[in-house]
């Protein structure tokens, strides 16, 4: 039987990307959507599932996987500044870069086979050894969401044969990402694909190349 992957946020950008390269590697593919995403539906054999990492009453997936990886996310307020940030803002930006996506992923702990992989799709942006300035909303979501993964890796997968891994994509030519990346989805997709292959049981936050970073 082939592996199993989950794909949350698969309607377009790295996680559409990641879907179509694991159902080239010929792994089963389960992609989820916030909002109808034509291309992720013409996949053939990709079962696609509605899916806001927001939301709670939509987390329940059928199925056990070899590999999760939890890609939605947002980049948040445009204004980007912690000066001018709302409490909504804030909520919104934390909600969905990090605080949903570990809650969806301790809920598929036990769905996640073991000697498989938990992924969450997190950025250089996140790393305060980085802290270069700008996206403060981003960023801090996503330093947020490394303090959690970890914290999964090291309690609530402890003593299991399971990776946690938070994973820096690359700058990506999506709609996020913009058209001055540097480089592709797919070549981006080959790459992540190559370390959730890989994975090791532990917790470790790397790029798409497979290069440790720092906190
Ligand atoms: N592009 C880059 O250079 C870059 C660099 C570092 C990290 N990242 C990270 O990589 C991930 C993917 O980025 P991308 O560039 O592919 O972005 P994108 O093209 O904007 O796609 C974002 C994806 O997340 C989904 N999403 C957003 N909010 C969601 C929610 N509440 N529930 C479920 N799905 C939701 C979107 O679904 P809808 O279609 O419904 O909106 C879409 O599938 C993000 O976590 C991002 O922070 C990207």
């Amino acid at each position: 039987m082939s592996n199993h992957v989950l794909i949350v946020g698969a309607s377009r950008g790295i996680g559409l990307g990641l879907a179509k390269e694991f159902k080239e590697r010929g792994w089963e593919v389960t992609g989820t959507e916030r909002s109808k995403s034509d291309e992720l539906h013409a996949l053939e054999g990709v079962s696609v599932q509605t899916l806001d990492v927001t939301d709670p009453s939509t987390f329940d997936v059928e199925g056990e996987f070899d590999a999760v990886i939890v890609n939605a996310g947002i980049t948040g307020a445009k204004h980007q500044s912690s000066e001018q940030a709302t409490a909504e803002e804030v909520a919104e930006v934390m909600m969905t870069n990090a605080f949903g996506p570990v809650h969806l992923g301790k809920k598929l702990l036990p769905q996640i086979k073991d000697g498989g992989s938990l992924s969450f799709m997190s950025s250089l942006m996140g790393s305060i050894e980085d802290s270069s300035g700008g996206y403060e909303l981003y960023r801090t979501s996503k330093t947020a969401q490394n303090m959690l993964a970890k914290g999964i890796a090291e309690q609530d997968a402890a003593g299991r044969d399971l990776a946690v891994l938070s994973l820096h994509p690359g700058w990506v030519q999506t709609d996020m990402g913009g058209p001055n990346a540097h480089i592709t989805v797919a070549e981006s997709a080959r790459g992540l694909a190559d370390v959730v292959e890989k994975a090791q049981p532990g917790y470790a936050y790397v790029d798409y190349t497979g290069k440790a970073l720092p906190f």
